[in-house]
């Protein structure tokens, strides 16, 4: 052994308790040698990986090549890599839903990140949970860590059309529910709307994260746009690799770089990219780790003067890949520039305004929009206050329909899941067009775990007469690829007698996003009276994850995270605006 055991690096770090920490860190050795290492390999930094492939994430399809990359990165600067599995969770594979499986995910790569001898770490993360999993977990080991994401998926084609997962998923379904389409093209079009590996190629949760994640300073400058199958996304990884070995050697720690700034600059991002609602969750939920509390009314103000530049399904036109073809997240950061933290610290060593510098020039494009010339003149997402959300709601906006954001309608209401899946489709269902669909116990503690069900289907028989959208109330999450004029999160939930609980069929809401008010047009006499008349009972389990998730979930506002996560004190409130 070349180096003092008691140097807490590389193999050095963390020695199992054998009561000799000599005799340990010989035996780890031996062991490690096992795999032919010399002793020369084992002298470098030693920079883990976390391999999140699976049969069960299609969106993490590219797993092999880009730890191969990584991997060459790090050794060409000088890293020992040693790559290791945590778990992984791909969106349409996890029931209930991803969500619930998001903060196992989290304690997973945390406990690994602490338990095992590493001086920085490669996330690579990219379906939807996956990415803010690796980052809480990161944010409270407290080392070294850069992100990579795994890309995007390229867009397909059916019929002449461009097609990509998965706002075009959600447009032909509903086209097939309304009987617009027939049995044969819904069949043909399946084949088409994921054409490759990597994760949803419009700017839903994933993307959202993607670029969330370049903001905040935690990839390699460029790292959120380039797809999954292509070489720019290899040399990424390449990068990625060479810039944790200098991490580790500098020990750039990431509370240097998750600084209240850097979370302002990815609310900015994600407002002005017409981003996914459930990337406020996510960012509350890390920012948390953090010591950071977000201020949703803060994060409101702040909408109303970062508008939506980023043309993007579902909010706009194009696909991921037309963003990476514009120059990704170096032209969008230009163009904000004066509403950013130019002097956050990177992932590089180097702050976001010198990276700008830095970054390839500007050219003509049709992507991302300047900022006097805006897809939507405010951020893509509004929080929402009132009776019916005391806790808040929010609404994305950019994707609903103009002409229903003032609006006024009878409740009809759906008690859960099971419920809407019953009658949402009966032709005796009594609805009309400006009725204002509502679903109970699909929040954190309800479902469990919070499921993108708030896109709740039009019903059948007016999808049929053309309806083409209707305001919609939950306390869940929607995918960040749908669209409508869906109101989400609304907080406290159902589950735990909020006062959605109370709503019942008839009852008038209005929604004013002018207002930002979500309010329930009934006196609060009759609310007290009907909560005395139906006490709640709060879901519960025996044993298991599912115990430990019920029994200390919060609730959307402090992010669904479990309360023994978050940072034992609170540092400050984001964004400061
Ligand atoms: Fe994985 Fe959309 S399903 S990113």
């Amino acid at each position: 052994m070349t180096k003092d055991a008691d140097d807490p690096a590389g193999m050095r770090k963390g020695l199992v308790n054998y009561g000799d920490a000599g005799f340990s860190l010989f035996l780890r050795k031996a062991f490690i040698k096992g795999s032919g290492l010399t002793d020369h390999a084992l002298d470098r930094p030693v920079i883990g990986i976390t391999d999140t492939g699976s049969g069960y994430n299609p969106c993490h399809g590219n797993m092999p090549q880009l730890l191969e990359a990584v991997q060459r990165g790090i050794m060409l600067a000088g890293g020992l890599p040693v790559k290791f599995p945590t778990i992984s969770i791909g969106e349409s594979f996890a029931a209930p839903t991803s969500m619930y499986l998001r903060n196992l995910m989290s304690m997973d790569t945390e406990e690994m990140l602490r338990a095992q001898p590493m001086d920085a770490v490669v996330l690579i993360g990219g379906c939807d949970k996956t990415v803010p999993a690796q980052l809480m977990g990161a944010a409270s080991a407290g080392l070294p860590a850069i992100q990579l994401i795994t890309g995007s998926m390229l867009t397909g084609s059916h019929r002449g059309e461009v097609v990509g997962a998965c706002t075009d998923c959600r447009r032909y379904w509903a086209r097939f529910r309304a009987e617009d389409i027939d049995a044969q093209e819904i069949a043909d079009v399946n084949d088409q709307l994921v054409p490759s590996v990597g994760t949803c190629s419009v700017m839903g949760t994933a993307s959202t994260m993607a670029c969330v994640a370049e903001a905040l300073g935690m990839t390699v400058p460029g790292g959120a746009t380039p797809p999954a199958v292509t070489a720019d996304r290899m040399r990424v990884a390449e990068l990625t690799g060479s810039t944790v070995v200098q991490m580790a050697k500098s020990r750039l720690g990431i509370d240097r770089i998750l600084t209240d700034k850097a979370f302002e600059n990815a609310m900015r991002v994600l407002l002005a990219i017409g981003g996914s609602t459930n990337a406020i969750v996510h960012l509350t939920a890390i920012a948390g780790r953090m010591g950071f509390e977000v201020d949703l009314k803060a994060l409101d103000r702040m909408g109303r003067e970062t508008p939506v530049l980023v043309d993007l399904k579902p909010s706009g036109e194009h696909y991921m890949e037309h963003f990476h073809a514009a120059g990704g997240m170096a032209t969008l950061l230009r163009e904000l520039k004066p509403l950013l933290h130019l002097d956050a610290l990177t992932v590089t060593g180097r702050t976001l305004g010198e990276e700008l510098e830095r970054a390839r020039p500007s050219f003509p494009q049709d992507v991302v929009r300047p900022r006097g010339n805006p897809i939507y003149p405010q951020g893509g997402i509004a929080v929402l206050q009132g009776n019916l959300a005391p806790g808040g709601a929010i609404i994305k906006q950019s994707a609903a329909d103009p002409k229903l954001m003032e609006h006024e309608g009878r409740a009809v209401v759906f008690e859960g899941l099971e419920d809407l899946a019953r009658r949402i489709d009966s032709d005796d269902l009594d609805v009309n067009a400006d009725d204002v669909l509502v679903l109970k116990n699909i929040g954190p503690k309800g479902a469990p775990g919070m499921p993108e069900a708030g896109y709740i289907p039009l019903p059948r028989k007016l999808a049929r007469q053309g309806v083409k959208d209707m305001v919609r109330i939950s306390d869940g999450r929607m995918s960040g690829t749908a669209f409508g004029t869906i109101v989400l999160h609304v907080t406290p939930e159902s589950a735990v007698g909020g006062p959605l609980a109370l709503v019942r069929n008839g009852d008038r809401i209005r929604l004013s996003v002018d207002a930002r008010e979500i309010a329930l047009l009934v006196s609060d006499e009759e609310l007290a009276r009907r909560a005395q008349e139906q006490p709640v009972q709060v879901p519960r389990a025996d044993r298991g994850y599912r115990k430990l998730f019920l029994e200390t979930v919060t609730q959307a506002d402090k992010g669904v995270d479990f309360d023994f996560l978050a940072a034992p004190q609170v540092r400050g409130r984001v964004p400061r605006t």
